[in-house]
């Protein structure tokens, strides 16, 4: 490959592109989109988002100390993508689009009935960067859509047609894995056992 050079800048994706459900001190629930969000550490289980401080979302996530991260999918990229766009300040977003919440399990922030998989968050900190304060925050429950779980309790993530989102574009994932972690340097025969293990899995969803 042959680089050009640019300056530096977020040049940086795909990222996913997720929700993220917020309450207000009255409790009033807003939803905002997120490109800026990632992992920070596995034990203890903490995330990053980046949020403008013009926003409702970091004034409602202030105030609760905690917030919902609601991973999205292809049948949510309009609302994604409006929920970007558009303030809770001048706009009822979850009035707007019907959107259907579920009670928070242990936070009082609630999630999106449409999303397969919510991560309920409680803040650590909070970092002023720039045009971006970052909070870190531990997930302190997860919440998985049932159709996801197989028969061996394993989570099947490449089925739920997650958003993703790359320099101004979204993306859906393939929901054919096209690699398992750890593939490249496994056995032989561990490879082959995982794979039919996958593809067993398939037949039995089929029918
Ligand atoms: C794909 C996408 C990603 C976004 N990522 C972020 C982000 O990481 N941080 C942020 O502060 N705003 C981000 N925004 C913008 C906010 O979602 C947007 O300003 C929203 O209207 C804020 O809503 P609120 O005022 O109701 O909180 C993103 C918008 C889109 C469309």
């Amino acid at each position: 490959m042959t680089k050009e050079l640019f300056k530096g800048s977020i040049m940086f994706g795909p990222v996913p592109a997720v929700l993220v459900t917020t309450i207000d001190k009255e409790g009033k629930p807003n939803v905002f989109t997120v490109g800026w969000t990632g992992v920070a550490c596995t034990h203890p289980p903490l995330v990053t988002i980046a949020v403008r401080k013009e926003r409702l979302s970091h004034e409602n996530i202030s105030a609760s100390g905690e917030f919902v991260i609601n991973l999205t999918t292809r049948e949510m990229l309009k609302m994604t993508d409006f929920c970007g766009c558009r303030s809770g300040r001048k706009v009822d977003k979850i009035k707007h689009f019907g959107i259907e919440l579920e009670p928070g399990a242990d936070i009082k922030t609630p999630s999106l009935k449409k999303s397969p998989v919510a991560l309920e968050c409680k803040v650590r900190s909070v970092t002023e960067l720039g045009s971006h304060d970052l909070f870190v925050a531990e997930i302190v429950r997860n919440k998985v859509e049932k159709t996801l779980i197989d028969q061996n309790n394993t989570i099947q993530m490449g089925q739920a047609g997650l958003l993703a989102y790359c320099h101004g574009e979204y993306f859906t994932l393939s929901r054919q894995p096209i690699g398992t972690f750890g593939y490249s340097v496994a056995r032989k025969s561990v490879r082959q056992a995982r794979h039919q293990k996958k593809f067993q899995q398939k037949k039995v969803k089929k029918s």
